[in-house]
């Protein structure tokens, strides 16, 4: 009985349901039927179950859960932990690689206002923008690298706060302006930047080192390359990781959705910039965040990845 219980998770017919060894099906009716009194269960139509087998259990709950409508549950900027937990802070600490030390590397800056003067027109990059999976002969060099973060991720400003939590400026949108992810990059060829992983410091527009090129960021490479159904390793594969409690201790109810929109918002932001700089940019939709998480010696529960973005440069 306790496992059909779990079959009910999806559509079911009736007649399958009430063959269970060793019960009859009268009792297994009756025990369905209490179910559907209690509301625990939903009766659909024939049409209806195309709809609904196409919902994952999880997918449906989280849809439902993080949007008004089906529950009363508290929504939106509640500051739920207010005088309970102190928030984060709007930047994380700079990260030192597994020997305890600090190796940063100072990045590129552009001339923005020499960019806004003279830069492709908008509706080019829109127009141009696309996934790109092959990459050029040369290898994308630390200054595009540098440029791309800058124009795409750097911190412009940070605000006193106009809530209760510190926030940022940056130049893509976000939620209350938590800024709470985090960019890791996994750096398979690039130009006067050795192979490994390193964390972007948005404030400071430094790659702080974690670790060489070692079998992790190997894996997190092939992951990637298996996403892409390509045959080349990316060049850069950028990793968004999300310090979840930044978003959580502001809104309730709905912080992990917020967090995948911000995915979105990034990726764009990021595939716009790309576009621009005639680099090769495509978004992931799959990653490893347990992998990620140990890679980066970062707490799975705190801070771990909700997204890919492979980089590189563009071939003729
Ligand atoms: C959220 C998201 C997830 C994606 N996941 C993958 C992926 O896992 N593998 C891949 O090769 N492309 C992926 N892409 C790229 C899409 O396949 C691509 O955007 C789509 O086919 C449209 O093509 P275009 O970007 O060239 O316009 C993803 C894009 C987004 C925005």
């Amino acid at each position: 009985m306790a496992a059909r219980l779990g079959e009910l998770a999806q559509p079911q017919d009736c007649t399958t349901l009430t063959k269970i060894p060793g019960i009859s099906a009268d009792t297994v009716r009756s025990f369905f039927s209490l179910l559907l009194t209690a509301k625990m269960l939903d009766v659909t139509s024939a049409t209806e179950n195309d709809t609904m087998t196409q919902w994952e259990f999880h997918d449906l709950l989280f849809h439902s859960r993080s949007r008004m409508g089906r529950h009363d549950y508290p929504l939106g900027k509640t500051h739920p932990f207010l005088d309970k937990i102190p928030p984060l802070p709007a930047v994380k600490a700079k990260m030192s690689d597994f020997s305890g030390t600090v190796r940063a590397i100072y990045l590129y800056k552009p001339d923005i206002p020499k960019l806004k003067a003279g830069d492709v027109p908008f509706t080019w990059v829109l127009e141009e923008r696309k996934s790109i999976r092959n990459y050029g002969g040369n290898p994308i060099t630390d200054k595009q690298l540098g440029e791309f973060l800058y124009r795409s991720a750097r911190m412009r400003a940070l605000r006193p706060s106009m809530t209760m939590i510190e926030c940022s400026n940056r130049p893509y949108p976000g939620g209350g302006a938590c800024y709470e992810l985090e960019l890791y990059l996994a750096v398979n060829t690039c130009d006067n930047i050795d192979s490994g992983l390193y964390h972007y410091c948005p404030q400071d527009h430094q790659l702080c080192h974690i670790a060489d090129r070692n079998r992790k960021v190997e894996a997190l490479l092939k992951n990637a390359l298996g996403s892409s159904g390509e045959d080349e390793l990316p060049q850069v594969l950028i990793i968004l990781a999300a310090r979840f409690q930044r978003v959580a201790w502001d809104y309730q109810s709905m912080a992990y959705s917020i967090i995948l929109k911000h995915v979105g918002v990034l990726y764009q932001t990021m595939y716009l910039v790309a576009t621009a700089m005639d680099l090769a940019p495509c978004g992931l939709g799959a990653g490893n965040a347990d992998l990620f998480a140990t890679a980066a010696g970062t707490d799975y529960y705190a801070e771990s990845s909700v997204g890919e973005f492979m980089l590189g440069s563009k071939g003729k």
